[in-house]
């Protein structure tokens, strides 16, 4: 197997520091599930339940929401990449539709973020995807070829890089993509990577996110550009976590 298969939860604005900790503790069980499976497994708390999950159980991956690409300085509400290295955070979200969407991110500041996690020696779990009026208008493939494009610029060791395809139309609807449309647009985005990067382009773990449940990542992980999930919902509780484990 070229690509070791991978889970991510992204938990979002979701659980308390107290609900951290009964998951932290659980979470012994899902990585020997995982392990078995020869599945790496992670989450992305909120910023403050970082330290808590750290604490009880840093041998799950362990990864930021965002973060911002400079050191330091007069930027406030913002964590920067040293301050998350030194509680011993190894990966970061970029680019999430819902940081695209809210707070206005944009693939040049993404692609600031990118080139920033990788100098301080950290992944970037980037994440595309098209909107449902672009995807109504077929021009998904040309939006997902901008976000690469822009967003990983200047990146010159892409086996560092996880990408995951989430379709804005797809998060938190229910409407999660067919595997064909997931497939096609991942095998996609290797393809891109493949004319930049050659051979390490088949090193790079490209993930699917959007209403991924229990009941359907397996259609998802048979496809052969598909490496894994970015999971919102379902991976908040441990029994569908456990679950996503078993079905992948
Ligand atoms: P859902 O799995 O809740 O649709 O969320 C997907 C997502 O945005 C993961 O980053």
């Amino acid at each position: 197997m070229l690509r070791k298969k991978l889970l991510v939860g992204n938990w979002k604005m979701n659980k308390t520091m107290a609900e951290t900790t009964a998951f932290g503790h659980a979470s012994f069980e899902l990585l020997r599930q995982a392990k078995e499976k020869h599945i790496d497994i992670g989450v992305t708390p909120p910023y403050l339940s970082l330290q808590t999950l750290l604490n009880i159980n840093p041998k799950l991956i362990i990864g930021a929401q965002n973060v911002h690409h400079l050191p330091k300085g007069a930027y406030t509400g913002e964590v920067s990449i040293p301050m998350l290295k030194e509680l011993g955070v190894s990966w970061s979200l970029v680019g999430h539709s819902e940081r695209r969407t809210y707070f206005n991110e944009t693939d040049e500041s993404c692609n600031l973020k990118v080139l920033a996690l990788l100098e301080a020696g950290m992944t970037p779990l980037y994440c595309v995807g098209e909107t449902l009026t672009e995807f109504e208008k077929g021009v998904t493939k040309k939006v997902i070829k901008k976000q690469i494009d822009v967003g990983l610029k200047g990146v010159k060791d892409v086996k560092e890089v996880v990408i995951a395809y989430e379709p804005v139309w797809s998060i938190g609807t229910g409407k999660n993509a067919s595997k064909e449309i997931a497939e096609d647009i991942c095998g996609y985005i290797r393809g891109l990577l493949e004319k930049k990067y050659g051979a390490d382009a088949h090193l790079v773990r490209i993930l699917y996110g959007g209403s991924v449940k229990p009941n359907n990542i397996k259609e998802y992980m048979d496809m052969p550009n598909i490496d894994g999930a970015l999971v919102g919902g379902a991976s908040l509780s441990v029994e569908s976590y456990a679950e996503l484990i078993e079905n992948m």
